[in-house]
């Protein structure tokens, strides 16, 4: 008897360090009935579905095969993480020439599948990336969802919240713009629990330096090149937070993330990918949150999206 519950799939397309350590989360994380790993390494793939298989006892029933581009026309979130990954400094708009190109290929095998669901793009550079999607798949823009600066968001929550010794889920502030170099903090906008962090540092760390926020910040930009430098890649934190927007698809969370979607006319912006304060659900980007930016952010955002324009240029040539 069909009691006409849904059966949730994920197709992952990479299974290199991100793409497995996504699929490992998922496993975790009882995100869903089925996940299909997809990969050019076809054994490289077959050995991770057999390697996560091998955990489900330890874990949550999760159906997880090695497969191709056919099966996700079942999907219902498709996770893009192949391409290549920064090298010990290189930025990730260095990436852009050799990434573009696999993109087309990558997009048009899953709409060939009949795929009607959602792409969630994590391959940097990842505005523009999501913007090619976008553009090849033909989908509606609330159905194509780059991983943006939520990662840079938890960066920053987090070294937030270990100077001043508070519990990360209590701090609150944005990093929007490129996931990359011209990233800009939101610290007109940034609370600890509901006081501004301006006047929370007044109260409780009267000790507290402007240039220690600027540090963070920088930190907090800079992270992925220090994790490269010493382990070759970063994985783990983007994994999970890929996942955290998967969930808030697949459960309808009406999620606030900052993830990279399309603006058209948000923030006096236009035709172009990047990371910005979203609501996320059933249906990807429900709408675009506009929080008042002082001129300073206005500024740094616009540099930002500029600096994607130029880059972007000869991708759309
Ligand atoms: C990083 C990668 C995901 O910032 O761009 O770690």
């Amino acid at each position: 008897m069909d009691f006409g519950n849904k059966i949730t799939r994920i197709a992952v397309i990479g299974t290199g360090f991100v793409g497995s350590s996504y699929a490992f989360t998922v496993m975790n994380q009882n995100v869903t009935d089925e996940m299909v790993l997809i990969d050019l390494n076809k054994s490289k793939a077959e050995g991770d579905a057999m390697d996560l298989n091998h955990g489900l006892p330890f874990g949550y029933p999760t159906k997880i095969w090695s497969g191709d581009y056919s099966d996700c026309g079942e999907a219902d979130i498709v996770v893009i993480t192949a391409g290549a990954n920064q090298k010990p400094g290189e930025t990730r708009l260095d990436l852009i020439e050799k990434n573009a190109r696999i993109f087309k290929g990558i997009v048009n095998s899953v709409m060939e599948s009949g795929f009607k669901g959602i792409f969630i793009v994590a391959t940097n550079p990842v505005d523009i990336l999501a913007y090619a999607t976008w553009k090849f798949s033909g989908l509606p823009m609330e159905r194509v969802i780059g991983s943006g600066t939520i990662l840079d968001t938890a960066r920053f929550r987090f070294l937030l919240s270990q100077y001043f010794d508070i519990d990360v889920r209590n701090i609150h502030g944005y990093i929007m713009g490129e996931h990359g170099d011209t990233e800009l903090p939101i610290w007109s906008q940034t609370r600890i629990g509901s006081e501004h962090i301006k006047r929370y540092m007044e109260k409780y760390k009267p000790d507290g330096k402007q240039e220690d926020l600027d540090e963070i910040f920088v930190n907090v930009r800079d992270a992925a090149y220090h994790i490269i430098e010493r382990k070759g890649a970063t994985h783990y934190a983007i994994a999970m937070g890929l996942v955290r927007l998967t969930k808030a698809i697949l459960r309808n969370e009406s999620s606030l993330l900052t993830v990279s979607t399309l603006l058209q006319g948000e923030y006096g912006l236009d035709d172009l990918y990047i990371g910005v304060p979203a609501i996320v659900g059933k249906n990807g980007v429900d709408r675009i949150i506009e929080i008042d930016l002082n001129d300073e952010e206005k500024k740094q955002l616009k540099h930002s999206a500029n600096v994607l324009k130029e880059a972007m240029k000869p991708v759309f040539q």
